[in-house]
């Protein structure tokens, strides 16, 4: 297992770019299931997340090509297998977005159950409940979801809960169901809103999206189309951070600061100085001490969950005291225990954090837990006084194209080490 030997230098400078977005991307890919002609994916970012994803396809006969170093063509015109086996699935829970492209093309589909998370439960019964609704008939068997249908009807759909993938999902299957969707209380994340332009590029009749009330209108077939990803939200946000913790300045370019309300609110509220155009946003520190800010995760468009972490790290380090609440997943706070490993003053009392912060950190051997806490220990550690060795680092790289060689650019001293047994 690769590891990553961080040395804190002092604060960081400079521009980087932004890739695509990772949760956009992978159930656009999945999209490509919906129609028998080619979907091109542009700005997809180069992840382990995106080949789980490429293999899965590939896997059911989807002629998957990758033409250049951020585009993907794939054709579904052959779907050899409706099965999704539970070697790719617990890899990447985001496999479950093959199931309603699946039932909704070729009225079947067999997902392996992803099972529990490091980040909680995280159940699929929303996914589930939503097919029902629209007619299919779904059985639990030997850790697989079986669904079937001969043709997906319109149906009018009320999420308990507000859910990303879910909403995705069941939005993708509607696309060619018989009559009208109605989706409520749908998550209106801008790859929900991406994942939403994609389709109607193919053909797709949706409204709604990017509000709580989306409508799909079914069509009887999507056609081909070409798609641009969106820019990563959470990447961007991270090296905005990556400022904020060495009292920095960085700029990240080939981004949408609209994407990040939230989260520039709270960095303002640190202290940053920002800048912003419409594809770029950057965070000047002028040497300061960030101040600690108060954070309580919400779907969007309240603070991501995705940014917790990271922000948790920011806290670690500014001045004052600062209470984190998440509200999105039950055991979320994994990165806590390691950020103390480091010296950060944390008390955990259920789903709230207290963050007292410190002037420095220091270095010590810590271990990625999950994606978005890999992010918050590579922040602490660039803020930390020593050399902090990083295991585990896979997390990382599902989810953050070249992140060494953006923090490099950036002045941090960032290595890999390459683990061969
Ligand atoms: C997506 C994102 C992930 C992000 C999360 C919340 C992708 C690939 N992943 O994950 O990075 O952290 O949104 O913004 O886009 N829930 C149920 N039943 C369900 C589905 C969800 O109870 O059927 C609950 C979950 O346990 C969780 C909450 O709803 O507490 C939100 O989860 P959800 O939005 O579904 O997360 P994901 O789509 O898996």
């Amino acid at each position: 297992m690769d590891k990553f030997i961080i040395e804190g230098n002092g604060p960081l400078n400079g521009e980087i770019a932004a890739s695509g977005a990772k949760n956009a991307a992978l159930p656009i890919l999945c999209a490509a299931l919906l129609s028998d002609e080619p979907l091109t994916v542009t700005n997809v970012p180069r992840l382990w997340d995106i080949g789980t994803a490429s293999r899965l396809l590939a896997q059911m006969g989807v002629a998957v090509e990758q033409t250049e170093a951020h585009t993907i063509v794939l054709d579904a015109k052959p779907i050899t297998t409706c099965v999704a086996p539970y070697e790719l699935v617990r890899t990447m829970r985001a496999s479950i977005l093959v199931l309603g492209p699946l039932v909704a093309r070729r009225g079947e589909a067999h997902v392996s159950l992803p099972g529990g998370c490091a980040i909680g439960a995280r159940p699929v019964d929303l996914h589930l409940m939503g097919l029902e609704a629209m007619g299919a008939e779904i059985t639990l068997d030997g850790g697989f979801i079986h669904a079937q249908c001969k043709k997906l009807k319109g149906a009018h759909i009320v999420f308990d809960t507000v859910t990303v993938t879910g909403t995705e999902n069941l939005m993708m299957a509607a696309t060619l169901a018989e009559g009208e969707t109605i989706l409520e209380n749908a998550a209106r994340e801008p790859e929900v809103v991406d994942t939403a332009r994609c389709l109607r590029a193919m053909g797709a009749r949706i409204s709604g999206d990017g509000t709580t009330t989306i409508r799909i209108q079914g069509v009887e077939k999507l056609h081909a189309a070409t798609h641009r990803v969106l820019p990563d939200r959470i990447e961007t946000g991270t090296y905005l951070l990556a400022a904020a913790v060495t009292r920095g300045r960085v700029r990240v370019t080939h981004t949408d600061p609209s994407l990040l309300d939230a989260v520039l609110v709270k960095l303002q509220q640190a202290g940053a100085k920002l800048k912003t155009g419409t594809d770029f946003i950057e965070v000047d520190m002028q040497n300061r001490r960030a101040t600690s800010v108060n954070i309580h995760t919400m779907p969007h468009p309240g603070f991501p969950t995705d940014m917790q972490a990271q922000m948790m790290a920011m806290n670690c380090v500014a001045e004052g005291v600062a209470t984190i609440r998440e509200t999105i997943f039950e055991n979320r706070f994994m990165h806590a225990q390691e950020l103390m490993r480091l010296g950060a003053d944390i008390r955990i009392e259920g789903n709230l954090a207290i963050v007292t912060g410190r002037e420095r950190l220091q270095a010590a051997p810590i271990m990625a837990t999950d994606l978005r806490a890999s992010a918050s220990l590579v922040l602490a550690a660039l803020a930390a006084d020593g050399e902090t060795l990083i295991d585990r680092i896979y997390h990382m790289d599902r989810g953050y194209e070249d992140i060494e060689g953006k923090l490099s650019a950036l002045g941090a001293r960032i290595k890999r080490v390459r683990q061969l047994l």
